[in-house]
């Protein structure tokens, strides 16, 4: 009894999953993932116009689908005002597609780029593109917010289209990825276009009611050409037509309509356009009835053929009944008779003055709609699943709720899963992050990367939960960047094999792995850091001094005063960076300006040569706010070895900071001029240097960096060319690098993307973005073997920046085929193993700063 009951359930379940079918489509239920995610579209028909590598093809642009390196990317960033970049998608057929889902590239956490924006272009035949607007004539539709959550848009109007193309939008440069879905279905009717006299303007007593189509995507002049419209959104209008489903649009919106006046012969002819030859049933057309305002359905339809090549000659005629009782629209059904065609052209003749349509629909062929629900797809997340439209009434048969109650009951308690365990990796990354991150000015100095004198601070942990919560927040959703070095250890091909990994990977240590190594770690990629900065381009202008100069000023902390602007005279531009400029100028009286422990270096009434790093004036408050944060850092670096701030310029724009700037210029330029003592420089008159001196200038930078280090901060930069040289051998660290010209040649420039110093960088600050100290003390032991070397050779010179980063894969594997810099001939060996012992894999390995400064004060003779 109880199997009898049980087989009768699932077969009315299974009817009423599969059973129902209509002629007309139904945008409600017409919602079905097109295959994106679910694989039924094949590779070869999602296309691209660019894709950064092999790994970011258009055909990982699928919904939900981790493949590849997690999602399309074009080639190059996303600029304002260009929409060069799309990712296409070939149907096959012609599709109604109600709604576009979006998502970004997560790469299991190690993306992070997405599209804000986009725009949809779409096509019937692969040659005429429409740009979609939507029922207010927008255009973009806003995407993701984050690179993991799918966001699912409405196409109010819907779209009939086999070509479908998503082009991303940015109001700033930025680097975009995509995963996209559309849903919908077949778009049965087959209709391409629909050409129709235009749509008319009805005067009622009180206003008009504009029956035009405002949805049409052909050309309207006189008529409607080569377009579909509102006859074929799916949206049936009201009976009476001033109202509208639609919210917020003028009376008759739903309706095209006509005026017997306009149209001496009585008749209004549309011409219908097919896909190819069908086979016709019927044809139904929804018509408003409203005969108290003088609408009424048509009286008389006579329809054309045409198939093959020419119209048949006897046209096929139908006469509705004259309805004058029932005031309500409805759709009248004409027997088409099972004429072949491809195109069909109808003469509607009018009942009364005006004959208004919402709806044209075309059954051929056997094919019907589906009405009941898409079936739930398993593995389907809650949020991936198109929302059911709320206007859309659901048959009222109580098995149904049923189903749908449980269906959603399930849906909720997987979403109230998903939330759970994400929450929990999230709570796990943010306390990481909390105990490694930086405090407030780090958030600055992290983002000033790519300016000048930028110093960061190492995983301080004295700061509390709060401002680690606002550095996340600031650094991750503002740096919608790649972060290049996952894709490069994409690049190493043994990468993901290795098994070596002593500190944090497992054996299987594949990508993911690396990237739980990455999100353990809580230590932002460099790209979510550094080009915060540069993505910011575009905010807002304003030049009032934030609340912020003030406390400057005030604070304790900050022991520099503001400086007459006039006094500096300008002498010549050191570099340029995005935000702003570097001059080096003569201060006038800076000594009585400046903090009295400074003044034993400066020789009294006289000009003083400075560094004058100067905020462009049309900079944006981000950067302003930067700018302002790294006085503050700079303020508080107080060491014999480290450029000092001297004053600043902040009451008025520019805002300038004035650092020391010492006579020598560069050490890498220093040394350029410079030879070793002996023969050869004997003979060639060049000016020289001892190894003592070489070595005493190691020994002051090690110096300046163990103080640095003492205070948690890592420098990312440190270099020949971002030491000072001043009288006497004596060397300042400071950070001009990246704003010179000079240099370029030493930084890897990913794209207009970021520019790092690899020759400098340790393996795990290019493969996996980590910047500690024990990164700091690798670029020593770099720099300190371009001391030795006189600077005359750039690091790894034999080598590209590709074989640079092949060879940092070597590194990571360890398989003794790492290449290492030689010795300096001028090296002695004990040198060579101090810098040797700065390389070492394993970063607790390294030397601390005050190791390296202890290993050279016993060198120096
Ligand atoms: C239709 O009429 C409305 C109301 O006058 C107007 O705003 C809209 O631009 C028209 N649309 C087209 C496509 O002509
Ligand atoms: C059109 O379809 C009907 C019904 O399926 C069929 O009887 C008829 O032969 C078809 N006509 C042509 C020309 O194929
Ligand atoms: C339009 O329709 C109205 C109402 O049926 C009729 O009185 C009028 O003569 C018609 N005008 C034309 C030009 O057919
Ligand atoms: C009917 O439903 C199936 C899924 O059950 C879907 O794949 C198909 O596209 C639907 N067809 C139409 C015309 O809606």
């Amino acid at each position: 009894m109880k199997h009898l009951w049980d087989t009768h359930f699932l077969l009315l379940i299974l009817l009423y999953l599969l059973g129902a079918v209509t002629s007309q489509v139904n945008p409600g239920v017409c919602r079905y993932p097109l295959g994106m995610s679910g694989g039924q579209i094949q590779d070869e028909d999602i296309s691209a116009s660019s894709q950064w590598s092999e790994s970011t093809a258009a055909r990982y642009g699928r919904l939900d689908f981790e493949e590849g390196d997690g999602a399309w990317c074009p080639e190059i960033t996303v600029e304002p005002d260009s929409l060069k970049e799309f990712l296409q998608i070939d149907l096959r057929s012609l599709h109604f597609i109600t709604l576009v889902g979006t998502q970004g590239r997560h790469a299991g956490g190690i993306g992070n780029e997405f599209a804000q924006m986009y725009k949809i272009k779409y096509s019937r035949d692969g040659r005429r593109w429409i740009s979609w607007r939507n029922r207010q004539g927008k255009q973009v539709i806003e995407g993701n917010r984050n690179a993991y959550d799918i966001v699912l848009k409405d196409l109010e109007p819907p779209i009939i289209a086999r070509f479908v193309r998503f082009m991303p939008v940015s109001d700033h440069s930025m680097n975009v990825c995509m995963r996209v879905e559309l849903y919908g279905c077949e778009w049965l009717d087959g209709l391409v276009s629909y050409n129709a006299p235009a749509g008319e303007q009805m005067s009622l007593p009180a206003y008009s009611a504009h029956l035009n189509d405002s949805v049409y995507d052909g050309a309207i002049i006189h008529s409607m050409t080569e377009g579909l419209g509102q006859l074929t959104d799916g949206v049936c209008g009201l009976d009476d037509f001033t109202f509208s489903h639609v919210y917020n649009v003028w009376p008759g919106y739903d309706y095209v309509g006509w005026n017997n006046e306009s149209f001496p012969s009585g008749y209004v002819e549309i011409m219908f356009e097919f896909d190819r030859t069908r086979n016709f049933t019927t044809m139904k057309v929804h018509c408003n009835n409203m005969f108290s305002r003088h609408v009424k359905a048509f009286r008389q339809v006579v329809c054309y053929f045409h198939s093959e090549s020419d119209w048949e000659a006897t046209p096929l005629t139908f006469s509705p009944v004259v309805d004058e009782k029932n005031p309500s629209a409805r759709f009248v059904t004409v027997n088409l008779a099972n004429h072949m065609a491809s195109a069909i052209k109808c003469q509607f003749y009018f009942a009364d003055a005006w004959m208004l349509f919402s709806e044209i629909t075309f059954q051929s062929d056997t094919a019907m709609y589906n009405t009941t629900l898409a079936p739930p797809k398993t593995g389907l997340t809650p949020n991936t699943q198109p929302a059911e439209d709320p206007t859309h009434k659901v048959d009222d048969s109580n098995t149904r709720i049923l189903i749908g109650c449980l269906v959603a009951i399930i849906f909720i308690l997987v979403a109230i899963i998903v939330i759970i365990l994400w929450r929990q990796v999230w709570q796990k990354m943010l306390e990481k992050a909390s105990r490694r991150m930086l405090d407030d000015e780090l958030t600055a100095s992290l983002s000033i990367q790519s300016e000048t004198f930028g110093y960061n601070h190492n995983q301080s942990s004295t700061n509390s939960e709060q401002e680690s919560n606002s550095t996340y927040e600031r650094i991750f959703p503002l740096g919608p960047d790649y972060q290049e070095p996952s894709r490069l250890i994409c690049k190493l091909p043994e990468f993901a094999q290795s098994s070596e990994e002593p500190a944090s990977t497992s054996t299987a240590a594949s990508k993911s792995t690396t990237t739980t190594t990455v999100v353990q770690d809580g230590v932002p990629h460099y790209a979510e850091a550094d080009i915060v900065n540069l993505q910011g381009v575009t905010g807002s202008n304003t030049y009032a001094i934030p609340a912020l100069t003030m406390d400057l000023l005030s604070g304790k902390d900050v022991a520099v005063e503001e400086f007459p602007r006039k006094l500096l005279t300008f002498k010549e531009k050191l570099g340029e960076g995005q935000f702003g400029e570097v001059h080096l100028c003569e201060a006038e009286g800076m000594q009585e300006f400046m903090n009295k422990e400074f003044l034993f270096d400066i020789p009294e009434d006289q000009p003083v040569l400075v560094a004058v790093k100067m905020l462009r004036s049309d900079a944006n408050k981000n950067a302003r706010n930067d700018f302002l944060k790294e006085i503050k850092i700079m303020s508080r670096l107080k060491d014999p070895n480290i450029i000092r701030l001297l004053a600043v310029c902040i009451y008025s724009d520019p805002l300038c900071m004035i650092t020391e700037y010492m006579e020598n210029g560069d050490l890498n330029q220093f040394l350029s001029r410079h030879e070793p003592e002996g023969q050869l420089a004997l003979l060639s008159n060049a000016p020289t240097v001892s190894f003592n001196n070489l070595c005493y200038m190691a020994t002051q930078i090690a110096s300046g960096m163990k103080y640095l280090s003492s205070l948690n901060f890592v420098h990312r930069d440190l270099a020949t060319r971002n030491c000072l040289v001043g009288k006497n051998y004596t060397i300042k660290i400071a950070d001009f690098g990246m704003s010179r010209n000079l240099y370029s040649g030493d930084y890897y420039r990913i794209q207009g993307r970021a520019v790092l110093p690899i020759r400098w960088m340790s393996w795990e600050s290019i493969l996996l973005g980590k910047f500690t100290t024990a990164s700091d003390v690798w670029a020593f032991g770099v720099t300190l073997w371009e001391i030795l070397n006189f600077c005359k050779e750039q690091p790894y010179s034999q080598l590209t920046d590709e074989q640079v980063i092949e060879n940092t894969g070597e590194f990571f594997r360890d398989q003794k085929r790492q290449i290492y810099l030689p010795q300096p001939v001028l090296c002695p060996d004990s040198l060579y193993k101090i810098m040797l012992s700065c390389w070492r894999r394993n970063t607790k390995e390294r030397p601390s700063f005050q190791e390296i400064h202890k290993a050279l004060l016993e060198i120096q003779p």
